[in-house]
């Protein structure tokens, strides 16, 4: 199976190399667990290796989303150049419809030969739709169009928990080919950072919660670690 690597060593290391290609994963967390800085550290790990990305976010604007990057990672003094060179794509619909997000990404796989792209946060496009079974239909339809459009997607989805116990699932982890889980766990009077990758179809992984950080050069993921 081929492989699409994070470049973040702990992570690539859980997943036995990195996420399967093609597949459409979900990064599920609590708010501030560090899903967009997850998805755009993806996308601009991809833009190094000179493999151009799209970041499409459905909550912040581009000016906000490029500056939050920048603040949380300091050591990365490339941004400007890797967008000024087409390697990296940040967008914002402007509509939050499933069609219209499925022509940005099949635009930008065509026109820019995309292969990595980040929806942030797919759980607005719930909003969108009165009926329960539409939507399933209609994700479905998104993330089977996704695969044959030969492109390694990440799609955030926002949990009302921060802890582990308390992770429910919906639909959404249903069809997704993989999930990895993000927590700000409560450990006496402080919390603690812990992802875990609950499902890959196709591969195996590490099967433990792996503390990790925010740093100003990215998330360092500290596999073999216990959570304290
Ligand atoms: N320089 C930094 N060093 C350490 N932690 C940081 C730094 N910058 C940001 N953070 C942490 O990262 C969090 C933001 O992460 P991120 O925006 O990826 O969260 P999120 O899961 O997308 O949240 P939301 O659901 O609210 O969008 C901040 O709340 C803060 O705790
Ligand atoms: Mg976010």
């Amino acid at each position: 199976m081929e492989r699409v690597p994070f470049d973040i060593e702990g992570l690539d290391r859980i997943l036995f190399g990195g996420l399967p290609k093609y597949h459409d994963i979900s990064i599920c967390g609590g708010p501030g667990t560090g899903k967009t800085l997850l998805g755009f550290e993806y996308i601009y790990r991809g833009a190094l290796r000179g493999e151009p990305g799209v970041f499409i976010s459905l909550v912040e604007n581009e000016e906000s989303i490029l500056e939050n990057m920048k603040a949380t990672f300091k050591n990365w003094k490339d941004i400007d150049k890797l967008i000024e060179n087409g390697k990296i794509f940040i967008v914002k619909p402007e509509s939050l419809d499933v069609l219209a997000l499925a022509d940005i990404l099949e635009k930008h796989i065509i026109d820019h030969k995309i292969n990595r792209a980040v929806i942030d946060s797919a759980t607005v496009l719930r909003t969108t739709f009165s009926e329960h079974s539409k939507y399933r239909q209609t994700m479905q339809e998104l993330l089977s169009l996704i695969g044959g459009l030969k492109c390694t997607t990440l799609l955030t989805y926002e949990y009302p928990s921060y802890e582990r116990n308390n992770m429910t699932f919906s639909v959404e982890q249903f069809i997704a080919d993989g999930i990895i889980n993000l927590y700000n766990l409560q450990r006496a009077e402080k919390r603690v950072r812990a992802l875990e990758v609950v499902k890959m179809r196709g591969t195996r992984h590490v099967e433990e919660l792996v503390p990790f950080k925010i740093s100003a050069s990215g998330l360092e993921v500290y596999i073999g670690e216990k959570v304290f």
